[in-house]
């Protein structure tokens, strides 16, 4: 664990004083934090505390109210979702927004349009390296995949532009846990070896421990305490925190 000793650089994201909302009611309310290359956060808490508000605002389909967020030191707080992407920002939506009436290829092809390296044969045998099942049956519709098969779909598809920054919301939710590890274990190899910056948020401590190196505790749309991963451990802390 924990690869990280990059203290002295500037984050890779950079987020300031983000508040964020629906209509008048703030969801995220002034959130700061950064994140270094190669770096991998885990955000928990609670249900309906604004996790998802975040990433929706970081990814930029959720306009910020106000502060600000900056990917390599530029201000891509009013870039568009795809300008963000073409910067290398991907994501992986809770509930995976899997296609499942298209098939696993037409599916990963829909990564062609997140960032801004050309995709290629390699691209593709790059993610069919990751996950060989999604050329076994690139053909078969996404829907009959299981609920694991399509997480490695939808995270397939997300890595297929080689993104910086990878934004996952609840990648466990209803999967098996042999592939919860799997997925686990690549983003950690990604993370360490190809320096891929991983902003997670999760609630299975397993995979939290597996490959974060930072936990941020999330309440009322405010980031209120730091951990690293291992005191999850503890129970009281685990309790207290997502009261599990
Ligand atoms: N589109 C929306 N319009 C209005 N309110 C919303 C909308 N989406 C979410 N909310 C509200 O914002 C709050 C935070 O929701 P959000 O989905 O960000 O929480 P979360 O931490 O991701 O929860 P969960 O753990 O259940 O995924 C909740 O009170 C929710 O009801
Ligand atoms: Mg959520």
């Amino acid at each position: 664990m924990s690869g990280s000793t990059h203290t002295s650089t500037q984050p890779l994201l950079d987020v300031g004083g983000l508040s964020a909302g629906y209509g008048r009611v703030r969801i995220v309310d002034d959130v700061t934090f950064g994140l270094h290359e190669g770096e991998v956060l885990a955000v928990i808490g609670r249900n309906g505390v604004g996790k998802t508000t975040l990433i929706k605002t970081l990814i930029g389909t959720l306009p910020a109210l106000s502060g600000s967020v900056r990917l390599e030191g530029e201000d891509v707080t009013r870039a568009k979702p795809y300008q963000r992407a073409r910067s290398g920002v991907a994501y992986v939506p809770q509930g995976r927004g899997i296609f499942s009436s298209l098939t696993v290829r037409e599916n990963l092809q829909m990564g062609e349009r997140i960032g801004d390296a050309p995709i290629d044969a390699a691209s593709y045998q790059r993610i069919h390296g990751f996950f060989p099942i999604l050329e076994e049956r690139a053909g078969q519709m996404a829907g009959s995949f299981s609920g694991g098969q399509q997480q490695q779909l939808a995270l397939g598809r997300a890595l297929l532009g080689k993104p910086r920054v990878l934004l996952l919301d609840e990648p466990s939710e209803g999967i098996q846990p042999n592939i919860v590890q799997d997925i686990g274990m690549l983003l950690r190899r990604l993370a360490t070896s190809e320096r891929l910056t991983v902003l997670v948020v999760e609630q299975n401590l397993a995979l939290i421990r597996l490959i974060a190196d930072r936990c941020i505790v999330m309440d009322k749309g405010r980031f209120v305490a730091t951990l690293h991963p291992d005191e999850l451990a503890d129970g009281a802390v685990a309790q207290r925190y997502l009261g599990v």
